[in-house]
């Protein structure tokens, strides 16, 4: 008998865990969860509203009382923030530079975690993140761990946001993916860390075929 597990996968900046974790979710019929998009979607919020990024308590009111929801319409992700759909919003360089702040703060991740664990209490899902399979969900029956050089995180990165803008430049994002991996990795309240069972797979030479194909071979496998 076949039955619905749960998947997390974790990995820094631009490792392609969202693009993956989508397809994944897609051909084994499960619920796909982008935590990345909910810390987006707070980070929006917060500047939308003008809140003093040190804050750490009217950053915690910001993400009690937004509601984030996510769907799939058409094949792609969508991200609404109190009923607006601000998909096109939250995956900026702003908001990159941004949301380091608004992910450190326990009180914010701590809603965010509660949530993130309610949406999954059904298993058949596949979340992705950097504290899933640690943190937000530590008894996922399959925990992935995606990582990537940052010259190939970089370069894909460019191709997703340049548009011809050329403010956007590979040295640039390079930057960026350094400090939040940085900042991910060193925070201490749910850091970018593998957990101990995860499998581990460098996407640096792979397409999103051959990486989708391995992590639903493996969740195959565990659906038994
Ligand atoms: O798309 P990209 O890999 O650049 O980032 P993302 O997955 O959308 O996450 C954006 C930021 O949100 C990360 O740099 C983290 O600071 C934060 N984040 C987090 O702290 N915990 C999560 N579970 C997911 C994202």
């Amino acid at each position: 008998m076949k039955h619905n597990i749960s998947i997390a996968i974790d990995g820094p900046a631009a490792s392609g865990k969202s693009t993956t974790a989508r397809e994944v979710a897609r051909r084994l019929g499960y619920i796909y969860i982008d935590t990345g998009a909910m810390y987006r979607a707070i980070t929006r919020a917060a500047l939308d509203a003008g809140v003093d990024m040190n804050d750490a308590d009217a950053l915690e009111r910001v993400a009690r009382s937004s509601k984030i929801t996510l769907e799939i319409k058409e094949g792609q992700q969508h991200t609404f923030l109190n009923g607006r759909d601000v998909s096109g919003e939250i995956r900026t360089p702003e908001i990159d530079r941004n949301i380091t702040p608004v992910a450190t703060h326990p009180g914010v991740r701590r809603i965010m975690v509660e949530q993130q664990r309610q949406l999954a209490q059904n298993g058949g899902v596949v979340m992705d993140g950097r504290d899933i399979g640690t943190v937000v969900l530590p008894e996922a029956e399959l925990k992935i761990f995606m990582e990537a050089s940052i010259e190939a995180r970089a370069r894909r990165r460019l191709k997703e946001q340049a548009n011809g803008d050329p403010s956007i430049t590979l040295e640039n994002i390079k930057a960026d993916l350094a400090r939040r991996d940085h900042a991910d990795s060193t925070r201490a309240d749910g850091p970018l860390k593998k957990a101990p069972d995860a499998v581990v797979i460098d996407t640096s030479n792979m397409s999103i075929e051959e990486q989708v194909e391995t992590i639903v071979q493996l969740a195959r496998e565990r659906q038994q």
